[in-house]
């Protein structure tokens, strides 16, 4: 079965399955099937953004923006466009040269139903679309809304964001690493993308400085966790339940908290992130429940 949000609380999970409804409609009109030449570009392109996802970034950031009372229409295509360049990162993630997979969200990857070269450019297309979602008006009607966008997407998606993460995670499967450089590694592909979401929510809420601080700070922690649970679920979970192959990364010899720390001081650290992410949202003074309870949802989480 593809991942879904159930083992969150009753209530997370109605917000969780109303996000990606909401999202998901944002994204298939954004991204309608072409009968162009081309057409098959599009079709891998909608196979790795449209099938499946716990869409857990446009929830970060369409629940960012509701605390600043932003019109969804518009924290929703903001909402899309990063989950395509999420999206984009999974198609190229999974491709031979890096993680070698060919299951995700319960189907077969990009490369396996399509081919490595569609692959890539369903890849690309995705992650281009995504910028080009961002700088159209009706994403935001002021400029300077827009180009932080896709300034603060560029930051956390590069070489000092998702890019670099994933060379190191790639250099780490012939290079011991310690943890200090394991964290930066998780915090950089996977972190910085999450921080971003939420970010994203208080740029187009035009939220001041300490809001949008304290969101970073919950989002930076809160993907540390993420990746962390992601980590343990690759040793302990079910690929029917995650819609990935099973043991990825010790057949890679990735270096990972568990592989270093173990899978119980791997649950500690993420279960301290957690508590950390959480306290971000003081500020907020009881306002960003949903926020909180998801931060739980990423220790529980089994898919
Ligand atoms: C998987 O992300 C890749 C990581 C950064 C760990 P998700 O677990 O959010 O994947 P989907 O989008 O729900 O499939
Ligand atoms: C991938 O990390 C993070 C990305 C930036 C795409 P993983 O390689 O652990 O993600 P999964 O387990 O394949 O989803
Ligand atoms: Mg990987
Ligand atoms: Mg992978
Ligand atoms: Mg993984």
């Amino acid at each position: 079965m593809a991942p879904s949000p159930r083992d969150a609380a009753p209530h997370l999970q109605q917000a969780m399955n109303e996000t990606v409804e909401s999202v998901n409609k944002t994204i298939g009109r954004l991204l309608p099937e072409s009968d162009s030449a081309e057409g098959r570009l599009y079709d891998a392109m909608r196979h790795g953004v449209l099938a499946g996802g716990k869409r857990l970034r446009p929830f970060m950031l369409m629940q960012s923006a509701a605390l600043f009372n932003v019109d969804p229409a518009r924290s929703r295509r903001a909402a899309a466009a990063l989950e395509m360049v999420h999206c984009y990162s999974l198609i190229h993630d999974d491709l031979p040269a890096m993680d070698n997979s060919s299951l995700r969200r319960g189907k077969k990857t990009v490369h396996k139903q399509f081919d490595e070269a569609t692959a890539i450019l369903a890849g690309d297309a995705l992650l281009t679309l995504g910028f080009e979602i961002l700088s159209q008006e009706d994403t935001h009607p002021d400029p300077h809304v827009r180009i932080e966008l896709v300034n603060k997407l560029a930051f956390a998606s590069g070489g000092q964001g998702m890019c670099g993460g994933q060379m190191l995670d790639l250099i780490g499967e012939s290079e011991e690493f310690d943890l200090g450089t394991i964290s930066r590694m998780q915090r950089m592909k996977t972190g910085k993308l999450m921080s971003y979401a939420c970010e994203a929510g208080a740029i187009l809420g035009k939220a001041d400085e300490p809001h949008r601080k304290a969101l970073c700070n919950y989002a930076h922690d809160l993907g540390l966790a993420f990746q962390v649970t992601d980590d343990i679920l690759d040793v302990e979970a079910d690929p029917d339940q995650t819609g990935k192959p099973a043991n990825q990364d010790e057949n890679a010899g990735k270096s990972t908290f568990v592989s270093t720390m173990g899978k119980e001081q791997a649950k500690a650290r993420a279960e301290m992130l957690v508590a950390q992410a959480t306290r971000h949202l003081k500020i907020f003074e009881g306002r960003a429940t949903l926020l909180k309870d998801l931060a739980h949802y990423v220790l529980e989480r089994r898919a």
